[in-house]
């Protein structure tokens, strides 16, 4: 039975969301979780340089951790780069992570879906190709926020929430039309989720906000081979690499949090 882990990666916390709904569904599991703080902010990155980082940081990852399967729990790395992670790599299995544009067309009643995410997940053309495919018979509203994923980020090493800055990140995903309104708001970036209380609170109307952790979580399930017992009696522990190498108390306890250790970190550089 194999003990090879599997690696979680996103550009921060935010893949924390991916990783908790797939520990549930494969608790025999080591999973290692790779937070990209040093190049975190991914929405604000140039295609070409993010496209050419991440390619390259893989090489690193993969070499040092040696994961059965990668997730990449990341809309804004994965709409970019998940082909080119494949054809560098083609050894290794990836589960890319892409705005819920689908479900969202399927659930909808109003017809009006808006898509949260980064400015990067918005301007992708894998992101409009995924409307035209889907969602032709929609109004597909795409608000690219700024502040979103910063603002979760603290929320969840310091507890804090400036709900005036969600209140106006959000506030663009809702509009009225024809006597209709909104009635979905796709969570496209996996920091998210960590918010969706806070967003529903300061919503003007109670709307569905898709979170797609727990599918993308099941579909790493279903290209893995059975894990019963994989995780054997004195495993090594669950990790996190922050690949900035730099820790602070604050996250060093989110990280214990959810079941993870320090490992030293990795970065492009080594
Ligand atoms: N968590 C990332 C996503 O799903 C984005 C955060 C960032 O801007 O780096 O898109």
């Amino acid at each position: 039975m194999s003990e090879r882990p599997v690696l979680v990666f996103d550009s921060g916390i935010g893949g924390l969301t991916v990783l908790r709904e797939a520990r549930v569904l494969m608790p025999d599991r080591r999973f290692i979780y790779v937070a990209d703080d040093a190049g975190f902010p991914y929405g604000d990155w140039e295609e070409d340089a993010l496209k050419g980082h991440i390619v390259a940081l893989f090489g690193k990852l993969l070499q040092r951790f040696r994961p059965e399967i990668s997730v990449i729990a990341c809309n804004t790395a994965s709409t970019l780069v998940i082909s080119a992670l494949r054809e560098a790599y083609p050894d290794q299995p990836f589960v890319g992570t892409v705005p819920a544009i689908k479900p969202a067309a399927e659930r909808t009643r109003s017809g009006l879906v808006s898509v949260l995410a980064t400015p990067g997940t918005v301007k992708r053309q894998y992101t409009r190709d995924l409307i035209t495919r889907w969602a032709q018979q929609c109004h597909v509203r795409l608000v690219g926020s700024t502040q979103l994923a910063r603002l979760s980020e603290i929320y969840m090493r310091d507890g804090f929430v400036d709900e005036a800055a969600v209140r106006a990140e959000i506030e663009p995903c809702f509009i009225e039309r024809d006597g209709q309104r909104t009635d979905i708001v796709v969570l496209a970036c996996t920091h998210y989720p960590f918010l969706v209380n806070r967003m529903r609170k300061l919503a003007p109307w109670p709307v569905d906000w898709l979170d797609p952790a727990e599918a993308i979580a099941r579909r790493a399930l279903a290209l893995l081979p059975s894990s019963k017992g994989a995780r054997m009696a004195g495993h090594q522990p669950d990790q996190a690499v922050f690949t900035s190498g730099a820790t602070s108390f604050a996250s060093e306890r989110l990280m214990h949090g959810f079941g993870l250790t320090m490992a030293p970190g990795t970065s492009v550089a080594d």
